[in-house]
Order: C-alpha cells, then structure tokens, then sequence
C-alpha cells in the first residue's frame, strides 16, 4: 500500500540572490525545486512519480520510468491519467534522436460528420461529451507500449507492475482526488460500474485517507502487462468494451479496436533565441502554434519589457490572436487534410503574419459568435523525465474532460474519454474550450481530433535544457510558451518559471484571461487603454495550467510539479 503522507513535496533553499551576482546563462534554483544528479520524473501525482524514479534505479530510462508513471497516472489520477485516453509523446535520446509517438484517440468507423448534430442543425453538447457516443477508440496502452518497446530498457512486466500493485492494493487518497470525486459523484455513479468504482459499498462518498483499490483495473493491467496491446485492444478487455458500447449506444467495435495503431511522427523543430526547440505535431496544434508564436516574439525583446507587464503581455496575446484564428482554419489531423505546416512554422510566414502589428495598439478578433471563456478544470495531465544519460521525456495524456465521459467500462473498471468533443461538430462553433474549428477539424471515421497538447523539450547546443508541458485545454499552448518565454527571455529559475502568473489569448472569444491575483489593476488598465477588451479575471484558485517541468542547470537536473496543483517531483 501507498501512503501519500509520506510523499511531501520538497523544498529547496531559494539560490536566487546567488543567481543575480552572477552572469548570465545562470538560471538559479529557486523555492520548491527538487535537485537531483540521476534523474527526476515529476507528474501530478507524487505516488506516481515515486514509481518513475522507482523504475529508474531499477536500470529503467527516462522512457521506461514515463511509461510507468503514465500507468501509473491511470490508477493514482483518474481524473486525466488513463488507458481508455490517449496523448503524446515526446522523446529525446541522450544522442540527439528525436522521437514523437501520437497515440491520440481516433474516431470509430461509424463516425459521422454530424452525429452530434440535433434536429435544428445545432451540435447537443451531452452527446460529444458525457454519453457513450463521446468516446474515441482509445490510443494510450498502443502509444506506451510501443514507446517502451522502442526505447526502453526494462521488460512491460517490471514496468506495469506499480500500477498493478497500486490498482489492486489500493492506496490512500489524496485530499484533491478526494474531493474531485465526491464532487463529481453524482455524475460518475450514473451507470453501475462508476458506482462501484467510486462510491463506498454503503453508497457514500470517500474521503481523504480512505484507502482506494481497483480491483477490475488491476485485473485489465494485469491483462495488459501479459498479453501487451492484445491485453486492450483483443481478449477479455475488448469484450468488455465493445459490450459496454454495445449496451449503451456506443460506436466502438472490435475491428476498431484491433486496427488502432500509434503513430510515430516528425516533430515540430524550430530555433528561438538559439535555443532548439522540439514539439508535438499535428494532430496536435501545440507544437506549430508553439512555434509560430517564438517565432513572431523573437524579433521584441520580451525580455527587457520585464515579465508580466502590460507591453508584454499585449505582444504576446497578438501573436496568440493570431496563431489561434490560424488553428481554427488550417490545423487537423495531416492523414484527413492537407495541413501546410512548413509554411506555418517558417520564420517568413511569422513575419508576414504579425506585420499588422501595432506595439501599442490593440487589435480586433473577428467576431464569429460571442463566447465565454474555458473555465474548466485542468483534467489533462503532463508529466515530465529525465534520466542519468541525458534521455528525456514529455508526455501530455488525456480523457479530455475532468473523469472524460465519467464512464467506467464494466468489468475492466477504467474511464472512458470524451475526446470526440474535440472535433469541430459543426464548422464555425465552439468545443468544450471555446476553440472553433472548420473543416480541417470535421468528424469522420478513423480521423484523429485536433488537440492542443504541447509536450516540449527544449535544448541549447545539444543539451536539454527544459522539458515541459502542461494540461489546460486551448490553454496549454499559451501555458507552454510563457514557461519556455520565462526560461529563455527572462532567465527564471525553474520555480519561477512555472509558478508567474499566467494568462491567456485564443483570438475568439476575444479578450485575456487572467490568472486571478497575478496581474496588478495599473496592468490592466493598460491594457485596456491599447484597446484590449477587459480581461477575464478566472474565477478559480488553481489558475491556468499544470506544468510539471525538468530543467537542467550545469550538471543539476531540477524538478518541480506546479504549485497551482497537488502532485510532485521525485528524484535521486
Ligand atoms: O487534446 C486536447 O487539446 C484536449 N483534449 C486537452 C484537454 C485538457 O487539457 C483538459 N484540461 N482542461
């Protein structure tokens, strides 16, 4: 059994007045850093991360510790770590490979272009997200396992058998999960297999340090661990889904299932400043949106403005303005649409496109339909390794939603996700994110839908520097480029780095989202005076991402889990 109070999060003495007496390229170390000489997993859950680090000193990689943590995710963080998901990841071998494997969802062959379509011709909201027709054919065990094939070292026995233990042992949960559950538990007990999953067997709710087994879960990892892919996708498990689908209206078959393949792509590479930047390709919009925007940034000098101020904030929010009405129109899945990502990517492109801008002006975002912003939870999850050799990973993986369609398979007792909201329903209006998509984005069968997920790693002269990612919807991409802005254009520690205050632009709906308390009422009010409309204040403690980083410094790797969540870094 895991115990979670012995999983402290660890604090470091801050270096930073150190930092300043010295020159650059020194970035400090900073409050709630782990330090560590080997390696660091850090994730959103620090009993999952112990795992990594687990596999680490057992002769595991930085491949075969995210492989792990990211089962181990599935049992110890259901809201967003799974195997009925998907996500993607990003690799980078201590000898310079380059390695991005996509195992995002795709949608099943029944798929139609306008099966959430209702009678008036308006996408029903409920049917892309909480119903059986939600659910996508899920990519995660096929992506971990041929990742851990390709590039790990340790058999999928010592690597799934953490989160078969946890699944079956049971471990005690956290206050957040804790409270995540009891209040989604309506919802999450709709069909009898989420009842039995989470409420108590007197039909209460758990509470922080009730001790929480899965016993169909470990049961279905087991099956996995021995069979691999034929442990999910045919046998028992498949049964079990494909009934599940079957009982309820679902699309998903066993052909679906048999013919999902993870895909191993190029990845996005661009330069900012010098540094070499690597990230997620389509069918995610992260890594070209990503690049686009450092590429539009590069010629100001972010820096000198100083973090947080409204000049900054404005030149960021116009690139982001216009790389997200960018995303609406050209990006998609590359196996069903032509997506010209060269052009996208390329520094005359950036130039072209941010010509318009005004350094103390305002710009308008066409207006398609007035729309609020996301306010919900961030229930992706990233997690982030590195190991003794240089090896690094940054995997982002998702059910979508919080709990994704809060369907539990009966009988293999995982979550299903609800990523087919990520589809455009219908050209023009808004997904669950408030992002629109156009045809680039439509439904049809064994399409994957466009996401935002951003996993990233950063080098300099071909040494990683910093890997990292985060959760958050649209706003993934917009939290990914002020972490990498903070590191390289203001030379933050790590902590810093991830802990600034973030906001947020995605061109429709058009005004910022700010994190509450992290920006002053003379900020503001600046930036209302170029003309930006008035920020959104968001209305929630834990503010806009989760970006659990790994930063190397001289011969140190530093590790922190962001401080707006629950989670850890774990190192040796
Ligand atoms: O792939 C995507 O972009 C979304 N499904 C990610 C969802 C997410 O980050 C949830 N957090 N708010």
């Amino acid at each position: 059994m895991y115990t979670t109070g012995f999983f402290i999060k660890r604090r470091q003495v801050s270096h930073c007045l150190i930092t300043l007496l010295l020159a650059l390229p020194l970035w400090g170390v900073g409050p709630d850093v782990l330090r560590a000489k080997s390696g660091i997993v850090t994730s959103r859950s620090m009993i999952a991360s112990e795992v990594g680090i687990s596999i680490m000193k057992r002769g595991g990689n930085a491949v075969d510790a995210a492989v792990a943590t990211a089962f181990a995710l599935a049992v110890t963080y259901p809201s967003a770590g799974n195997i009925g998901g998907g996500g993607f990841m990003l690799i980078r071998l201590a000898d310079g490979t380059i390695a991005v494997n996509d195992h995002r969802e795709i949608a099943p062959q029944k798929a139609t272009r306008d099966m959430y379509l209702g009678a008036d011709g308006e996408p029903v909201r409920d049917l892309s997200r909480s119903t059986h027709l939600a659910v996508g054919v899920p990519g995660s065990v096929a992506g971990l396992l041929d990742a851990l094939e390709k590039y790990g070292n340790l058999s999928r026995a010592m690597v799934l058998e953490p989160a078969i233990l946890l699944a079956r042992e049971g471990f005690l949960l956290p206050d957040d999960i804790a409270s995540q559950i009891k209040n989604r538990l309506a919802d999450l007990s709709r069909f009898p297999a989420g009842r039995e999953l989470f409420q108590k067997p007197d039909g209460s709710a758990y509470v922080a340090g009730d001790l929480f087994t899965q016993e169909n879960l470990a049961k279905t990892l087991k099956r996995i661990s021995q069979l691999g892919t034929a442990g999910f996708y045919e046998g028992l498990t498949a049964e079990l889904l494909v009934a599940e689908m079957e009982n309820h209206g679902g699309l998903i078959t066993h052909e679906d299932l048999k013919n999902y393949r993870s895909i191993w792509r190029e990845p996005i590479l661009g330069t900012y400043r010098g540094y070499e930047i690597a990230s997620m390709p389509p069918p995610s919009s992260g890594g070209v949106l990503l690049v686009m925007m450092l590429n539009m940034l590069e010629k100001f000098d972010l820096g000198g403005m100083g973090s947080g101020s409204p000049a900054l904030i404005h030149h960021m929010v116009e690139a982001e303005r216009r790389a997200y009405a960018d995303r609406a129109q050209h990006l998609g899945d590359p196996d069903f649409y032509p997506v010209p990502i060269e052009t996208l990517i390329s520094k005359e492109y950036a130039r072209f496109r941010f010509q318009d801008f005004q350094p103390g002006e305002a710009s308008r975002s066409e207006s398609i339909e007035a729309g609020q912003m996301p306010f919900e939870s961030p229930e992706t999850t990233h997690l982030s390794t590195m190991d003794a050799q240089g090896n690094a990973v940054a995997l982002t993986t998702t059910l979508n939603g919080g709990y994704g369609a809060r369907i539990v398979v009966e009988g293999a007792g995982f979550l299903l996700n609800n990523e087919m909201d990520d589809f455009s329903a219908k050209p023009n209006t808004m997904n669950m994110y408030q992002l629109i998509g156009r045809e680039a984005n439509s439904i049809a069968p064994g399409k994957r839908m466009l996401s935002s997920m951003t996993p990233t790693i950063i080098s300099n002269k071909g040494e990683v520097v910093l890997v990292t990612g985060s959760p958050g919807g649209s706003t993934i991409i917009t939290t990914v480029l002020q972490v990498v802005s903070n590191v390289i254009d203001h030379r933050m520690a790590l902590s810093d780095a991830v802990a600034h205050p973030r906001f947020h632009h995605q061109w429709l709906p058009d005004s910022i989202l700010v994190e509450k308390k992290g920006f002053s009422l003379d900020s503001i009010r600046a930036l209302q005076k170029m003309g930006h409309r008035k920020p959104r204040v968001m209305s929630y403690a834990r503010g806009l991402g989760d970006a659990n980083s790994i930063m190397r410094v001289d011969d140190q790797l530093h590790g922190i889990s962001d401080p707006r969540n629950a989670g850890g870094a774990a190192g040796y």
